[in-house]
């Protein structure tokens, strides 16, 4: 055992930092708490949204199907609209396009304009792009329109993912 002993200055300077270090943690754990409790919230559900579209309206011809979602962005929830244009490929896959120009990113759209049938037409520079969405050389896209992840739900439903790069152009 020590024969240090403690002085009646010391015994008051650790007991005061002691309750003071108590109190300002008791303040400060309730402000952390709220700071990075959006980060510590588990997301539920996952990326696939519902379109409402089922298989069976979906044909050979792109059809623009837009669809909406709740985006979480830390504190500040909001509804986000995304549009998609959806056909089925000769083996009746679900082919879904991300509208988004590569050159600027104006919006697509499918035969948007009479002279380039069977193409999509960005109105903005004149951009076209075939079916797959491939970039037609000599028009301003320099890349094809990105795709979205595509399933459908056990009720017959399509669902619509992540954007990822086009892998059939
Ligand atoms: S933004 Fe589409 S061609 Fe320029």
């Amino acid at each position: 055992m020590s024969n240090q002993r403690v002085s009646r200055r010391q015994f008051l300077n650790y007991t005061l930092t002691g309750v003071g270090g108590f109190m300002a943690a008791g303040m400060l754990m309730p402000m952390v708490r709220f700071a990075i409790d959006p980060v510590l919230t588990a997301e539920a559900g996952g990326d696939f949204v519902s379109t409402g579209t089922t298989l069976e309206e979906l044909s050979d011809v792109p059809t623009r199907i837009d669809f909406s979602y709740e985006q979480k962005d830390a504190w500040y929830t909001s509804e986000v609209t995304q549009t998609a244009w959806v056909y089925l490929d000769e083996q009746q896959n679900v082919v879904a396009l991300n509208p988004t120009c590569k050159h600027l990113g104006c919006t697509v759209n499918w035969e948007g304009t009479e002279s380039e049938p069977n193409r999509f037409f960005c109105p903005c520079h004149n951009g076209l792009y075939e079916k797959s969405g491939k970039n037609v050389p000599g028009t301003p896209p320099t890349a094809p329109l990105d795709m979205l992840e595509a399933r459908v739900g056990d009720d017959g439903i399509l669902q619509l993912g992540q954007t990822v790069p086009n892998t059939i152009a």
